[in-house]
């Protein structure tokens, strides 16, 4: 999960993230999303899933995840629908493959 969540984080902050935080407006929501990426990246750099109150941790990780997964799925993607330029949605597809090289999005 933390490998997989770890290339995820790459390709969205340094490519969608990257392009949109340069506009306060959208800087002040990614700000939060960025943290939130480091907290969960932590928790899962040290956490012993044989650990009872881990396990629980993870568990409301978990929650807080789809709360996360909702903030930029109902928020900041569709707004970058109306806002990235040609070039934009560019640089945020290199930064995409960049994170996961030999893979291919969904309709390439
Ligand atoms: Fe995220």
């Amino acid at each position: 999960m933390a490998a997989e969540l770890r290339l995820h984080w790459q390709g969205e902050e340094k490519g969608l993230f990257a392009v949109m935080a340069r506009d306060e407006l959208y800087a002040e929501h990614i700000d939060p999303l960025v943290r939130e990426h480091r907290d969960l990246e932590a928790l899962l750099g040290a956490v012993d899933l044989a650990d009872p109150a881990d396990q629980d941790r993870v568990r409301t990780a978990v929650f807080d995840l789809h709360e996360h997964i909702a903030k930029e799925e109902d928020g900041l993607f569709p707004a970058s629908l109306t806002t990235l330029s040609g070039d934009e949605w560019d640089a945020s597809m290199r930064a995409w493959h960049a994170a996961h090289p030999g893979e291919t999005m969904i309709g390439e």
